[in-house]
Parts: C-alpha cells; structure tokens; sequence
C-alpha cells in the first residue's frame, strides 16, 4: 500500500485496490448520489442502475469494475491496462486510475486520457485528488510510463489546478472522441518521474 500526506494537516491518503472489503465505502457514496464517471455527475437513473447492479451481485459487480486488459490479447494493438483504486482516507473518498498500453503512449480513442479521477464532494477541497495523482504517479513510473496524457474540461478549474500540481504541462486543447464534439478539453503532458 503506498500513501502521502494531504494539504490539511494530519491527513494522510492511501490508494487502496478495490475489494469486497471495502466496496461498502463505493455503495455509500452511490447511495448518496455520487456519480464515479465524472461525465454522468448527476445523472441519477444511472447512479441508481449502480447501486442496483452492486446491491444484486457485489463479487460481479466488483469483477465489471476492474477490467482485465488479457481479455483483450491476441493480434492488433496491446491490451488496455487498467489499474483502479480507491482514495482512502480512513473512509472513501473517491477513485483514480490509471490506463495505459505497454509500450506505447496512445490510448484506444474512447479512452479520455491516461488517468482519471473523482473525489466525493464531501471530502473535496482537502487536497485527496492532488495527494492521489501523486501516488499514482509513482506506480506510473514503476510500470515504465515516460509520459502521461492528462484531459481535463476547459472549465473544471479544480482538475486542472491537480494536474498542474502535478507538473501537468498544457499542449492541446480540443474536443476528444470519448465526449461531446462541442465539449473542450485541454491536454496536458504529465512526467511520472518528475511530478514534485
Ligand atoms: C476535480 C476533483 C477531483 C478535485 O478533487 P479535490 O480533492 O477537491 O482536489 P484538491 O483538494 O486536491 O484541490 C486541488 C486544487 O483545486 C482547487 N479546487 C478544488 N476544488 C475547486 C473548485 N470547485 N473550484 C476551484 N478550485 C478548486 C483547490 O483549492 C486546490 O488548489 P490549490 O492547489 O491551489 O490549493 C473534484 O473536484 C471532483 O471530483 N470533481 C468532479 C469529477 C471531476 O471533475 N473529475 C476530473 C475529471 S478530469
């Protein structure tokens, strides 16, 4: 397990992989109405249909949640990676993951950059998303990763204040494949090695 201390004094985060242990802390924060795909916040019917498919089945919900990327092996391009965590402060506070191709640095085109990440708005503003990014920096550069693509909505000044936290480096800016054409993203280059 590796951690790392939040801004606020005292707190210090863990990335934990998901398991049916503390799957409970996910249920509560669904139950509460916190969407973990950051493009469907607010998007009750689908929280429910979570909540739903959880509550029936957790070992296959669990199992749906972390993608095994040797599904995909075989010819044509290297399988998705997909390494999912849980923010852990003592109780959940959110999910990051981080998704690659060995390799190479290009993602399939419905993937929105190489990490994603989303806090519950209760714990918000306590310095988790930035503290996380971190961490999961660092298990990037021990799967051998030079260079990150980072996406984040032109308008979400808090993403983009976490990237930027962490070393992100502005290069692009424009829609992506994986959302709306009129939505705008900006791109940032992100250097596991180097992030302070
Ligand atoms: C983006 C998000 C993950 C940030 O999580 P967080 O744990 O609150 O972030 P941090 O506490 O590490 O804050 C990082 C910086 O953003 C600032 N910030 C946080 N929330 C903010 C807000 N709503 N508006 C403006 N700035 C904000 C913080 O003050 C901090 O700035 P600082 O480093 O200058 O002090 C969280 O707001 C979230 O989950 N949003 C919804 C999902 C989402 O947008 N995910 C990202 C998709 S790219």
């Amino acid at each position: 397990m590796i951690s790392a201390e939040t801004a606020k004094p005292g707190t210090r985060i863990v990335l934990l992989p998901p398991d049916l242990e503390n799957l409970s802390g996910f249920e509560a924060a669904l139950a509460a109405g916190w969407s973990p795909d950051p493009r469907r916040a607010g998007d009750e019917a689908y929280v429910h249909g979570e909540l739903q498919r959880l509550r029936q089945d957790r070992s296959r919900f669990l199992d749906d949640l972390i993608p095994d990327g040797r599904r995909r092996a075989g010819s044509g391009p290297p399988p998705l990676t997909t390494r999912l965590f849980w923010i852990w402060d003592g109780e959940f506070c959110g999910s990051i993951s981080l998704r690659f191709q060995a390799g190479t640095e290009e993602l399939p085109p419905e993937v929105s950059g190489h990490v994603g990440y989303s806090v519950v708005p209760w714990k918000q503003r306590n310095g988790h998303a930035t503290a996380a990014l971190r961490l999961l920096l660092a298990l990037a550069a021990k799967e051998g990763l030079d260079r990150l693509v980072i996406l984040c909505n032109e308008d979400n000044d808090a993403s983009r204040r976490v990237i930027e936290r962490n070393g992100g480096e502005l290069f692009m800016r424009g829609p992506h494949p994986s959302d709306r054409p009129d939505q705008i993203k900006l791109y940032f280059w992100v250097r596991p090695g180097t992030a302070g």
